[in-house]
């Protein structure tokens, strides 16, 4: 069932007073309808947002229980100097997705926490010597940017894109890639695949067109290629176990999730359940926080209305991330940090809770 356009609150691009440091005001600049359906907003100089190819920013709405946050992955390059530009699919019945779709102006100013997520370049890459990017529809946004930026900057990486949309004219940014790639063309190798093509072997991506696929398209061994998938749920799960099963290694892949749900939420519990304190500094401010089991250190932070990033709020998509100064956090899910990540000390404050003592954070 739809929601009646008028109870879509308007005014939630203006009239929120937030603090300045955790919340920043964007003005949207420019709005472009790229396929029906899906909008980029680019917005106004002048924002103190940092961000890397393949984050997302955060958006927060009021609501009338608590604030709502959606996030949206950034298809701008900051390297090329290009202005902060998201990319939004229209979600039927969706809150956050129809009213800027349908809503949104020129002029219009949006808060956001800003930029956020692990979807991005490694520091050190030049033992990396080639890309595969495996995008489906709305999941080319992230991968938009990391393209531009891999493409521009780091000549020594082939570049792969697989591509799957219903029809050339339902495929984001159709033009753009084919420019880039006659730009590009002895390093980027750009594959649509379209469902409605008379080809049906190679209209949908499944097990045997990837594996092809990765066979024709590789010219490096796997330990020096790495590989981005993003889409829907089961285009990304079958992308993930077909690399599996070809010894990819797992901290070779990664993986960008739009859809939340709250059924990942675990359901193990820590080792230990004791109230603990938990010290996050943030903004210039230290929190204090006594946690304990079944809260995580957001569920607690929320309760005492001190506002921290966050978005998912299930372990995936990053934006509560901290780093550990001291203790240590039991983590009840987690599909976004990887194992150096964990060993940098960086945690998730969303599924995270105080194990063994105090512990000390910082974001
Ligand atoms: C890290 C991250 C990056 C994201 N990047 C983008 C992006 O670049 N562009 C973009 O358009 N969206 C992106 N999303 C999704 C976005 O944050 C919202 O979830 C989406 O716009 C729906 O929000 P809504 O308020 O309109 O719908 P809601 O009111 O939250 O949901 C309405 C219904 O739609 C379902 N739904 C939610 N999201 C989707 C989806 N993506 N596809 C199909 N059904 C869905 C829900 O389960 C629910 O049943 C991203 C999400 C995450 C976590
Ligand atoms: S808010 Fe998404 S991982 Fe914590």
């Amino acid at each position: 069932m739809l929601l009646p356009d008028e109870q879509i609150n308007s005014r939630i691009f203006v009239d929120i007073k937030y603090p300045a440091v955790l919340y920043k005001p964007v003005i949207i600049e420019q709005i472009h309808e790229e396929i029906e359906g899906f909008k980029t907003f680019t917005f106004k100089d002048g924002h103190d947002i940092e961000y890397k190819s393949g984050q997302y920013i955060t958006f927060v709405k009021k609501a009338v229980k608590e604030e709502i946050r959606r996030s949206y992955s950034i298809v701008s390059s900051p390297q090329l100097n290009e202005r902060l530009t998201i990319g939004v699919k229209r979600i039927e019945n969706g809150i956050f997705s129809r009213e800027l779709i349908d809503h949104a102006k020129i002029g219009d100013e949006l808060v956001t926490t800003g930029a956020g997520g692990f979807f991005t370049l490694p520091e050190e890459l030049s033992k990396i010597r080639q890309i595969f990017f495996l995008a489906a529809g709305s999941g080319i946004t992230p991968i938009y940017s990391l393209l531009k930026t891999v493409l521009n900057f780091h000549p020594h990486i082939r570049v792969v894109l697989i591509y799957s949309n219903p029809s050339p004219q339902k495929t984001i940014f159709f033009s753009q890639l084919n420019e880039l790639k006659q730009r590009f063309a002895k390093c980027f190798d750009l594959q649509f695949l379209f469902s409605n093509s008379m080809d049906l072997l190679m209209a949908r991506l499944n097990r045997e067109l990837l594996v092809e696929l990765t066979k024709a398209h590789s010219v490096y061994s796997f330990d020096q290629t790495l590989f981005y998938i993003c889409g829907p749920e089961a285009y990304m799960r079958m992308c993930t176990y077909t690399l599996q099963e070809q010894n990819i290694p797992k901290e070779n892949i990664r993986k960008e999730d739009f859809v939340i749900h709250s059924k990942h939420l675990s359901k193990t519990a820590p080792p230990d359940k004791e109230s603990h304190s938990v010290s996050v500094l943030y903004g210039n401010e230290v929190y204090q926080l006594k946690v304990e089991f079944p809260d995580s250190i957001l569920q607690c932070a929320k309760k005492q209305n001190i506002s921290l990033p966050y978005s998912c709020e299930v372990g995936r998509c990053g934006n509560c991330a901290a780093k550990i100064i001291e203790g240590k956090v039991w983590l009840s899910y987690n599909e976004v940090l990887t194992e150096k990540d964990l060993q940098t000390g960086l945690t998730l404050t969303c599924v995270g809770h105080p194990v063994g003592g105090d512990v000390k954070l910082k974001i």
